[in-house]
């Protein structure tokens, strides 16, 4: 829960930019080449990749991951590989889901203490998010609340490499990482392109073991991602591409693999899945959907796929008109048309399938903790997020967003 007493209005994502600067970011974001990660996909390879940076001239690599993944055997085979090659590594296991700036803190002492000089990341959008930063201050010696925002990330960050082992946050693809601030669970984003892994493994084996409500609610932030990154003004040619194909491997896939999580060809269509949507949204950024997600998780601790999940019809419901030809084409693509159905008819349908997907994940459209007399400063917070971060497609008023937000009350 975050303390009101201390901040009047939480503002989760601290982006001090002006609006100029938003439509600069804009031009940017289309102009400028994002650099990708060498990948390596398919089952095992994660062990692929594991061996190709032992050719590497790393002296040490700090693994970053959480103790859940460490005791499920999750990383068994990634560290046997090193032990064959000799690689040395020592392992940072204190991530915890939505890191702060204290577990940042702990793994850059231990990178120091045991002189590493490269980080590997193993697991969710918490763990990749937590080595991005240990990596970057390394490097860039300041207080970690100096790097928040856009482009703050002047010297080049250690070598990253970075193994996904949840199908939702894209951030082994994308130029940003989340990290709260321990005392106020403020969420921070910092977006860089120097943050983005220099290698990355998409291996549907090790997500086998991911529960059907981790999967589920991991999805729906892919989902999200592609969503919101095809209805974004920033969206580009290349964004659309990579929006559809994601949206197209989730709808077939998620159902399959959130039903049977031992289906490893879902698994692996789920793991490109969600990094087809970071390339997506990494360059056409999101939308109100995350704004309210993001202030859901900083009042309440939402975990961030479940949040996306819950406000993700609601935003489109309100967005619907703006976005009537997009929402239909994904509908389409989604294999939701069935005759001769107007654009208005499709794009509704590819909303009620959403909701429809919810309720079979068990997901409910409600968020339990919402608190009538939070829902203004939730709005203003997420409105602040939204404008001066992402280019949505139809604006928001306070009072809409209140509405909006309203709708989910228990
Ligand atoms: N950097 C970005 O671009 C970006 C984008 C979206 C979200 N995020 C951030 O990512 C974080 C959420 O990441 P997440 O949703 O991937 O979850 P997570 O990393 O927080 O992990 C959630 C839980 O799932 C468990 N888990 C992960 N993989 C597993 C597996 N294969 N088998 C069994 N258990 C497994 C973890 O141990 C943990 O308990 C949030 O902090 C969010 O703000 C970052
Ligand atoms: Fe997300």
């Amino acid at each position: 829960m975050i303390d009101k007493g201390l901040s009047m209005i939480p503002v989760p994502i601290q982006i001090q930019i002006n609006k100029n600067l938003t439509k600069a970011l804009k031009v940017v974001a289309k102009i400028l080449p994002f650099p990708k990660p060498t990948l390596f996909s398919g089952p095992d390879s994660s062990i692929e990749m594991c061996e190709s940076i032992a050719l590497m001239d790393n002296k040490k690599i700090l693994v970053v991951t959480d103790a859940m993944l460490l005791k499920l055997g999750v990383l068994d085979n990634i560290l046997a590989t090193f032990d064959k090659h000799g690689v040395g590594y020592t392992v940072f296991d204190g991530v915890k889901p939505d890191p702060t700036f204290d577990q940042v803190q702990a793994g850059l002492s231990l990178l120091k203490k045991d002189r590493c000089n490269a980080v590997l990341a193993v697991g969710g959008g918490s763990s990749i998010d937590t080595a991005k930063m240990v990596a970057a201050l390394a490097t860039n010696e300041k207080p970690i609340l100096k790097l928040s925002g856009f482009f703050k990330i002047f010297h080049p960050i250690l070598p990253l490499y970075a193994i996904p082992t949840t199908a939702g946050t894209g951030s082994e693809v994308s130029v940003g990482a989340v990290v709260s601030d321990p005392k106020t669970h403020q969420k921070f984003a910092f977006m860089d392109p120097k943050l983005i892994p220099q290698i990355a493994a998409l291996d549907g084996k090790l997500m086998l073991g991911l529960p059907p409500m981790g999967t589920a609610a991991t999805g729906m932030d892919a989902l999200t991602h592609a969503i919101e990154a095809y209805i974004s003004k920033m969206a580009t040619d290349d964004t659309d591409d990579y929006a559809i194909a994601a949206v197209k491997l989730i709808m077939h896939n998620l159902p399959i693999a959130v039903k049977d999580g031992k289906n490893l060809e879902a698994r692996q269509n789920m793991a490109l899945a969600s990094y087809y949507a970071g390339l997506a949204f990494t360059k056409a950024n999101l939308g109100y959907v995350h704004a309210i997600s993001h202030n859901f998780g900083a009042y309440y601790h939402t975990p961030h796929g479940i949040g996306n999940a819950i406000v993700l019809p609601y935003v489109l419901d309100y967005s619907r008109d703006a976005v009537e030809d997009q929402l239909a084409h994904l509908a389409d693509v989604s294999g939701l048309k069935t005759g001769s159905e107007t654009k208005r008819q499709l794009s509704k349908k590819l909303i009620e399938h959403i909701r429809s997907m919810l309720d079979d994940f068990g997901i409910s459209q409600k968020l339990e903790a919402l608190k009538e007399e939070d829902i203004p400063g939730i709005a203003k917070a997420a409105l602040k997020e939204a404008h001066f971060t992402y280019a949505v497609p139809k604006h928001m008023s306070q009072a809409a967003c209140e509405s909006l937000i309203r709708k989910m009350s228990p």
